[in-house]
């Protein structure tokens, strides 16, 4: 029988999680929809009464949650009890590449995924819907459905996979005006209707073209395989900016002219310091290491290119800043503008930023960074994640300063590492006029015009222009 789905659970109020179950909250006053966490803190800060401290930035996400929070959403630390009350229960915590063991530095580890699992399976007497939300390797849903069916109390548990396809920064938009949402299930009466009772709840907001229904596998690749041909798009463009910055061509004008052909299309094909942000490396490496579990060598190999390219791209910029600066940086302020991986979001995971710092640092620069989203805590974990030198050696030689004119102050250099909007509207004499001379000013994401920086008299480096 197809089921009505009035409680909807959310393990994990993460990047995905919490935005994604807003929007169904918002979008279906008759659902109640928990989500939680084991994160104390984490929770605390969405159920603050000033939306605009909830954990997560996203342009119009806390309006959104301002509307539904205490009527139909919900944020707490109570797993049981919201696993107990759901008809639908969406798994959307964290996968990160394994740091240990086999597959270490490429497998997604799956911990978190089966620790919720066995929760379920202990705490649920009714029968649940499981929605993994989480990107994962194909036939996750398998390993999930054993554990689940193994638990001899009697209640059925049905499994889908639903992967997001938001991008961060403008999650609420492509929520609200998905390309496709896309929901894989068995191909079972009872995995048909399940999948039915999601596309449902989609249907809410969502036209039903946009909806696609496959099977579970195709639906787990295909989120791997989304996210790498976008990322193998960044890299493509990125190795042709290194060409084009030798032979005098604009890799933005090259983007425009591939781009008008419809069958390549004009997104995605900005070049940049590299892409970074939770998933694109982390799914490549996860096909990666999946292919050659299978041995599938050479598809493991080509998918292991884009990652290679986009290494080379972010050492590439900073090594470009060291050998403009005189071939050293050794005690010189350099000022870092943007540490979030993409403007819109005040997410650092994997941004290029980490690691242009991480390379400078180890040359001895001295860097002032200044993010218009990112907290001065968040900046020192990253790096000290990196482990490349103590929290003290990290201390003094990093300042987070709040306002881009005084990061800016008596330095040698300025790089954009991040697209945001406010640092073209900047008064960029006077950031040439605070600077030491010859003030270097390296692009790495293609934001400022040439002639205009030129003219004011900075020495003016853009990726991809030669
Ligand atoms: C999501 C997906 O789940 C990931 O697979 C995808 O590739 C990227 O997006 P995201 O929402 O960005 O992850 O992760 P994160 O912001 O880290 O949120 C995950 C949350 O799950 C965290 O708040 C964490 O505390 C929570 N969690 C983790 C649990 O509640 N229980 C656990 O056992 C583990
Ligand atoms: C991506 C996918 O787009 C999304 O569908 C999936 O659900 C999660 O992963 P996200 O990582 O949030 O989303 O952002 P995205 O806009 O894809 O950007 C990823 C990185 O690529 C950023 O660092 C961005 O700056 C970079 N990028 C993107 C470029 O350098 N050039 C481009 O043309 C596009």
């Amino acid at each position: 029988m197809l089921k009505e789905i009035k409680n909807i659970c959310c393990i994990g109020a993460g990047y995905v999680g919490g935005p994604t179950m807003t929007m169904i909250a918002a979008k279906c006053p008759h659902i109640n929809v928990h989500v939680v966490d084991i994160n104390v803190d984490r929770i605390n800060a969405w159920n603050d009464p000033n939306t605009d401290h909830i954990p997560i930035y996203e342009p119009g996400l806390a309006s959104l949650v301002n509307e539904a929070r205490g009527k139909n959403l919900f944020f707490s630390t109570d797993v049981d009890q919201a696993i107990q009350d759901a008809d639908m229960i969406f798994i959307s915590v964290n996968t990160p590449t394994k740091t240990y063991g086999v597959g270490k530095g490429m497998a997604a580890d799956l911990k978190y995924i089966e620790l919720c699992a066995r929760q379920i399976a202990a705490v649920a007497t009714s029968d649940k819907i499981i929605v993994e939300k989480s990107t994962l390797p194909v036939r996750t849903a398998e390993a999930l459905k054993r554990i689940l069916d193994n638990t001899g109390n009697g209640v059925n548990f049905d499994i889908l996979s639903n992967p997001e396809f938001l991008a961060e920064g403008t999650a609420v938009n492509d929520l609200l005006n998905p390309d496709r949402v896309l929901i894989g299930g068995e191909e079972t009466d009872r995995g048909k209707l399940a999948q039915q009772a999601l596309v449902n709840v989609y249907s809410n907001w969502v036209s039903k073209d946009r909806i696609l229904t496959t099977n579970v596998w195709s639906s787990e690749l295909s989120k791997l395989t989304a996210n790498a041909f976008l990322a193998q798009r960044v890299s493509s463009i990125n190795s042709l900016s290194e060409l084009c910055e030798v032979t005098e061509a604009d890799v933005d004008e090259v983007a425009r002219a591939i781009g008008s052909d419809s069958r390549i299309g004009s997104k995605f094909l900005k070049a940049s310091v590299g892409f970074g942000g939770s998933c694109f490396q982390k799914d490549i490496l996860n096909l990666v290491y999946i292919s050659k579990s299978y041995g599938l060598n050479e598809v493991a190999d080509y998918w292991e290119q884009v990652i290679i390219m986009n290494d080379y791209q972010k050492r590439r910029f900073a090594k470009k800043i060291v050998e403009t600066l005189f071939n050293t940086v050794s005690g010189k302020r350099i000022a870092i503008l943007g540490w979030a991986f993409k403007k819109d979001t005040n997410d650092t995971r994997e941004s290029a930023a980490i690691y242009v710092a991480d390379y400078l640092l180890s040359e001895q620069a001295e860097l002032v960074i200044y993010d218009p989203k990112v907290t001065k805590d968040q900046i020192f974990s990253d790096l000290e994640y990196l482990g490349s030198r103590s929290t003290e050696e990290n201390r003094d030689l990093v300042e987070v300063s709040n306002s881009p004119y005084d990061a800016v102050e008596n330095a040698h250099a300025v790089a954009i590492l991040t697209e945001w909007d406010e640092f073209v509207t900047y008064d960029w004499s006077k950031i040439y006029n605070s600077m030491l001379k010859p003030a270097f000013l390296f692009d790495g994401r293609r934001l400022l015009s040439d002639e205009l920086m030129r003219e004011i008299g900075f020495e003016f480096y853009k990726i991809g222009k030669g």
